[in-house]
C-alpha cells in the first residue's frame, strides 16, 4: 500500500504571500478529505512572524472536524510549538532539521547540533501524549547556501533522528535538485540501516525531476511520499525553492501502474481549480493543466 502525503496546506501555503483566510483552508481540508485524501499535513506551530501564512495554526487545527479515517498532521519545531498543537486535536507532529549547517540557521535559528536536544525534547513529550512523531531531514540532495551535501552526514542526522524516537523520516529535496542516480544512491546507503516503512521521500519539483525520483523511490521500496495540491510549495528560507511534487501528478502516474491509493484524480483536479481561484494564479501541475487549460 503506497501512502500519500498531503503537505499543501502547510508547504504549500507557507510560501504564498496572499493571506489565505482561515475558512478557505478548513473548506479546503475537507474538499481533499471528499477526494480521498487520508494524510494531511494541516500547518505548523512555528513562529508566525517567521511564517505568516501559518499564523492561523491554533485556529485552523482546533476547528477541525475529525473524520475517523483522516489523520492531520502539523510542523512542531520546539517546546512552544508542542505546547500550541497539543491544545489542538492534530494527530501527529514532525520536527525539522537541516543536514546542511547554513539552511538549518536559516530556517530554524540554531545550528544542528544545537538542535537536536530542542528535537529531542519535543519527540520524548509528544510520545508522552501518545503522539507520534515524524522527522523531516531538509537539505539532503543539496543546499541553497552550501551546495553538495555529504551522505554521510545525512545518515549522521537519520540515526540520531531515529534514537530520540521519530518513527519514520521524510527525506527533504528542499530546492528540488535531486537526480534519480542521486536519490538511488542515497536510499540504497540508507536502507542498509533503516527499513522501507522508516523512511518516506519528500520531493521539490524545481527543476522539473520530482515524478522521476518519485518512481525511483518507489523501486527502492518506498512506501510513503509526499506531495502538495497543484505543485504549491517552497521553504520560505531557501532561495529558489520552488513547489513540491503535485499530487495530481503523483496519484496519475500511481494510478497508471495500478498502484490504488484511494484518491479521485479528478475531484483532486476539481480540488487545485478552485484553490487557483482563490490564489489568483494558476498552479503548476502538468496534469492538473491537462484537465483545465
Ligand atoms: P527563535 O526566534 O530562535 O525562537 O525562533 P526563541 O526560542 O529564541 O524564542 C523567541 C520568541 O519566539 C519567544 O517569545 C518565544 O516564546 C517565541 P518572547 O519571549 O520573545 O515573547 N516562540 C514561539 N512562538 C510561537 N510558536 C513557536 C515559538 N517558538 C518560539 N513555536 C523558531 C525559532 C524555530 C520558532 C523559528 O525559527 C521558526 O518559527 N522557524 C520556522 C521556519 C519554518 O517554518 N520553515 C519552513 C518549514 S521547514 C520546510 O519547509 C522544509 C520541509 O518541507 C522539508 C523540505 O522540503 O526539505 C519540512
Ligand atoms: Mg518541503
Amino acid at each position: 500500500m503506497i501512502q500519500v502525503v498531503e503537505v499543501g496546506l502547510r508547504d504549500g501555503l507557507q510560501n504564498e504571500k496572499l493571506m489565505i483566510p482561515t475558512h478557505v483552508k478548513q473548506r479546503l481540508v475537507q474538499r481533499l478529505i471528499n477526494a480521498g485524501i487520508k494524510e494531511i499535513e494541516v500547518t505548523s506551530f512555528v513562529h508566525p512572524t517567521w511564517v505568516p501564512q501559518l499564523a492561523d495554526a491554533d485556529l485552523l487545527a482546533s476547528q477541525l472536524h475529525i473524520d475517523p479515517g483522516v489523520t492531520y498532521r502539523a510542523l512542531v519545531p520546539n517546546r512552544k510549538g508542542l505546547e500550541r498543537a497539543l491544545r489542538t486535536p492534530i494527530h501527529e507532529y514532525a520536527v525539522f532539521i537541516s543536514a546542511s549547517e547554513t539552511h538549518n540557521q536559516k530556517n530554524i535559528n540554531k545550528s544542528i547540533e544545537e538542535t537536536f536536544p530542542v528535537l529531542q525534547e519535543v519527540v520524548a513529550e509528544a510520545k508522552q501524549h501518545q503522539k507520534r512523531v515524524r522527522g523531516y531531514v531538509s537539505t539532503v540532495f543539496g543546499c541553497p547556501y552550501e551546495g553538495k551535501v555529504d551522505l554521510k552526514q545525512v545518515v549522521m542526522i537519520c540515526e540520531r533522528l531515529m534514537d530520540m524516537g521519530v518513527y519514520e523520516i521524510s527525506l527533504g529535496d528542499t530546492i528540488g535538485v535531486a537526480t534519480p542516480n542521486q536519490v538511488k544512491e542515497a536510499l540504497t546507503e540508507l536502507l542498509r540501516q533503516f527499513s522501507s516503512e522508516q523512511l518516506a521521500v519528500h520531493f521539490h519539483d524545481t527543476r522539473g525531476t520530482g515524478l522521476v525520483n518519485a518512481y525511483v523511490s518507489l523501486e527502492c521500496g518506498i512506501t510513503t511520499l509526499d506531495s502538495s495540491l497543484g505543485g504549491l510549495g517552497g521553504c520560505p528560507y531557501a532561495p529558489g525553492a520552488t513547489g513540491n511534487l503535485a499530487t495530481e501528478d503523483l496519484i496519475y502516474m500511481l494510478d497508471g501502474m495500478g498502484i490504488k491509493t484511494g484518491i479521485n484524480l479528478e475531484e483532486l483536479c476539481q480540488t487545485s481549480h478552485w484553490l487557483e481561484e482563490q490564489l489568483g494564479k494558476k498552479l503548476s501541475s502538468k496534469v492538473l493543466r491537462s484537465y483545465f487549460q
